[in-house]
């Protein structure tokens, strides 16, 4: 089989290294890729939001798979734009159509989806411009804190969450008035705020039946202690120990199988991952997102504990023959530590010489934001690497992490020293 994955990241570093040890892969082609996926498969320059592009490239290189990597292409429809085109019907295509995608592309729309069919969510309202008056008088009857998150994409930064009504009154106004989150923020979710601990966890689905996949945690802040600004992740472990047979229970009872039912329900035409971020509630799952991809840095932990042959599975999405599929998972605990840019994620420098890589002996280094000058390889993003090891338990896995992470270095680089810690 021939594959080509789109996307750049840590997430697609890890999915990359899984599919090149698949028994039924012949070529695998990454785009646009980074240093690291070279090492897995050949990297492709092509933009994944270039549809027409794409097309081209598979049609040339008689891909037999495209797998998605992050939620852009799929918001914009690169599934919808696959089955409309009779050059490209045949060739499978892993994530969902535009509608499914809605999941994470609308957060109104996964509320609405998830009012439905009856999945645990915080109480929410949905606002624009015309109904101001009356989001204002919601948030009024709702405790602090308050959460407003824009409606749309926003590159992580839609969700504000604000201790005092006043200001929140006037964030939700500014969003809707003077557009600061752009189109994303033309319609502002306004949320119950939920108390508890997250935790990331991930199906496939050919649109009928899922396989659960691992669950991770991620740790979302910069500083340690979880201070700080939001990030896209700073490492992430698996399994969560909090996750136990009866907490799984309800997730799978109360959001999953509701959540696949409701899919095909609706007929909408999912095939690919995924993504609940959950929120334990003195023992109870409450859905805070849905997205329609894997998370990263969740992957580099989640992927390494597959046993089972990747691509098997991801064909039996994509034959709708899930259900016949076997997966198994690695006993092993997992753990994987972002290195990232100095001053991420706010403004940093690209172009950092990264020294240290083949020392590394006892962990998965999987690049996120990295690029090749001739034989070195540089920085090139706010995330840098994920550095992800197995062990025993997650305290192990971590230790070990840690200890490849001494051995890696560039100009101001910085990790977190306490990922997992409050698990142990
Ligand atoms: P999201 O982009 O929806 O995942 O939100 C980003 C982050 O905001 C989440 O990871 C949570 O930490 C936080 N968050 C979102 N919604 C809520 C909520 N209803 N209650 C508490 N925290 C929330
Ligand atoms: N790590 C969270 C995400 O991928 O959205």
């Amino acid at each position: 089989m021939n594959v080509l994955l789109l996307g750049s990241g840590g997430r697609e570093s890890a999915i990359s290294w899984k599919i090149a040890q698949s028994s039924i892969l012949d070529t695998l082609y990454i785009a646009p890729g980074n240093a690291g996926t070279k090492a897995w498969g050949k990297n492709v320059t092509l933009n994944p939001l270039d549809f027409d592009a794409v097309k081209k490239f598979v049609l040339e290189n008689r891909i037999d798979m495209v797998i998605v990597g992050p939620e852009e292409p799929l918001v914009l429809g690169i599934s919808d734009f696959f089955k409309s085109d009779s050059a490209l019907k045949n060739v499978a295509l892993i994530g969902p159509s535009k509608h499914g995608a809605q999941l994470e592309g609308s957060k109104s729309f996964a509320k609405e989806f998830m009012m439905r069919h009856k999945i645990p969510t915080a109480r929410y309202g949905s606002f624009t411009v015309e109904t101001l008056r009356e989001g204002i008088d919601f948030m009024s009857s709702l405790k602090p804190p308050y959460v407003l998150k824009a409606d749309g994409l926003a590159a992580g930064k839609g969700v504000i969450i604000l201790d005092d009504l006043n200001e929140a009154k006037e964030t939700f106004t500014r969003i809707l008035l003077d557009e600061t989150f752009g189109e994303a923020g033309k319609t502002v979710v306004i949320e119950q705020f939920l108390k508890g601990i997250e935790l990331s966890v991930f199906v496939v689905t050919d649109g009928i039946s899922f396989k659960l996949l691992p669950e991770a945690k991620d740790y979302k802040r910069i500083g340690e202690q979880d201070q700080g600004e939001n990030t896209g992740g700073m490492g992430a472990v698996s399994p969560v120990t909090f996750a136990d047979a009866g907490f799984m229970d309800k997730v799978l009872n109360q959001v999953v199988i509701p959540t696949v039912k409701g899919i095909h329900k609706e007929s909408i035409d999912y095939k690919g991952f995924i993504f609940f971020g959950l929120i334990n509630v003195k023992g109870d799952p409450f859905v805070i997102e849905y997205n329609c991809r894997m998370g990263d840095p969740e992957t580099e932990v989640v992927i390494p504990r597959i046993k089972s042959d990747l691509l098997d599975l991801l064909e039996g999405i994509s034959t709708q023959t899930l259900s016949e599929r076997d997966v198994q998972f690695s006993d092993l605990s997992a753990a994987t530590v972002m290195m990232v840019s100095g001053g991420y994620p706010r403004a940093y420098e690209k172009g950092k010489t990264i020294y240290g890589l083949n020392a590394v002996t006892d962990s998965l280094v999987f690049h996120a934001g990295t690029c090749s000058d001739g034989p070195q390889v540089k920085t090139d993003g706010g995330r840098v690497l994920a550095v992800t090891s197995f062990g025993r338990n997650i305290e192990q896995a971590l230790q070990r992490s840690y200890e490849s992470l001494e051995k890696i270095s560039f100009e101001k680089a910085y990790y977190r020293k306490d990922i997992g810690q409050d698990l142990i």
